[in-house]
């Protein structure tokens, strides 16, 4: 017990310093809405695509159109011959963004090198010019043709639209992996790193209990995961309806981009799971730490997600696990992703608070911490 009697014990005062820091981290930071300075992109943009002519023999007749993303750590401008959308430039605002770009072309040019992929690799954005312009790095993308998913009505995406996705991802995992048991050391790899960085983000809880409901977390995953027989493959990461492009005339996949936070050795299921779990914030208007808090608690999955998902693994068999689990895993990836494609996020008190703070807490109020989030038995684990 402390605190208790006259005065407060000093493990108490350094809790509450601790959180009176953290505090301070959080009131501090920036926003993740604040701007970059859009005052030198134009000037940016326009020597990046006059590099990529020079260097790499692109058209001089490709202009820059619209610009699709502004905020945060990469802009994305579209390059256009006449009315025609040819390319994207990827222009990176800050050493993240460096580093993001980097490491997507690191993957792109690894898969595109990887035999085993096949005509798989069409689904892969082609990389036209890159280069780095003191200091900022650019990357210039082919166009992938047709429509991005976040733009495809509802009825398109139940009629097929998500059902492509999950099988073009599921071709990916199927050539790169295999089914392993998962040990107690692979699932320590996959979670310790990121729980680590998420224990030591800014938030209100003291940091007692902080480092309790991460440990509450890590135990969840570790029991329902460690001996059962998992798909272990390549991953996307980051596998959202806004990172597929789709045929204009039918709901199938044309192309599958942002492949910075790809990674191998995983459980493919977290594609499929990302791509649900997602789909639910942008439904819902939402926050993901919203929907995996549900996923935490008592809700289930819907039978469309769980036929996704059955799908998914008539592909790349392995154990069932339990959604809670599979949410859970999916969730830390996502937060992991976000927190290294940018430092705004992890000093964005509102962000931290609904996807992170909510999602641990979420296990305070669960009584039953063993239980399947599923209440069909087509998504729960054997027992
Ligand atoms: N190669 C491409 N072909 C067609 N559209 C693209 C391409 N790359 C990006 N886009 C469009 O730009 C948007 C943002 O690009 P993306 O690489 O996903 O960056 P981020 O999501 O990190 O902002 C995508 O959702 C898509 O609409
Ligand atoms: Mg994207």
């Amino acid at each position: 017990m402390v605190g208790g009697g006259r005065g407060l014990a000093p493990s108490r005062v350094r809790e509450l310093a601790g959180t009176l820091r953290d505090l301070a981290r959080l009131l501090g930071g920036n926003r993740l809405t604040d701007g970059q300075d859009l005052r030198a992109l134009p000037a940016e943009e326009e020597a990046s695509l006059q590099h990529a002519r020079s260097r790499f023999a692109v058209p001089e007749a490709w202009r820059l159109g619209r610009r699709l993303t502004t905020v945060g750590d990469v802009a994305v401008v579209e390059v256009r011959d006449g009315a025609d959308l040819v390319a994207v430039l990827k222009l990176s605002r800050s050493p993240a963004g460096d580093a993001s770009l980097a490491l997507q072309q690191e993957v792109l040019s690894l898969l595109a090198a990887d035999d085993r992929l096949g005509e798989w690799r069409r689904f892969l954005p082609e990389v036209l010019a890159h280069g780095v312009l003191d200091p900022r790095r650019y990357m210039l993308e082919r166009a992938v043709r047709g429509r991005v998913g976040t733009s495809l009505p509802d009825s398109a995406l139940a009629g097929g639209g998500l059902r492509s996705a999950v099988l073009s991802i599921a071709a990916l995992h199927r050539a790169t992996g295999g089914r392993e048991v998962a040990t107690r050391s692979l699932v320590e790899g996959w979670i310790d790193p990121p729980l680590a960085r998420i224990a030591d983000l800014p938030m209100l809880l003291g940091r007692t209990r902080r480092l309790a409901l991460v440990d509450d977390v890590r135990r969840r995953i570790r029991s329902g995961l460690e001996g059962r027989a998992v798909w272990i493959s390549r991953t996307h990461g980051d596998l959202s309806l806004g990172n597929v492009i789709y045929r204009a005339a039918a709901p199938e996949v044309a192309g599958i981009l942002d492949w910075a936070q790809s990674r191998d050795g995983e459980p493919a299921w977290i594609d499929p799971l990302t791509l649900l779990l997602v789909g639910r914030t942008q439904r819902h208007g939402r926050e993901l730490g919203d929907v995996v808090r549900d996923l935490r608690r008592s809700a289930s999955l819907t039978a469309p997600e769980s036929d996704l998902l059955m799908a998914h693994r008539a592909a790349c068999p392995g154990d069932r696990v339990d959604t809670d689990v599979m949410a859970l895993m999916a969730w830390l990836r996502h937060v992991d992703g976000n927190l290294e494609k940018s430092p705004r996020y992890a000093a964005h008190p509102v962000w931290v608070h609904r996807n992170v703070e909510r999602v641990l807490t979420a296990a305070a109020a669960s009584h039953h911490p063993g239980r399947s989030g599923v209440s069909s038995a087509r998504g729960a684990a054997p027992e």
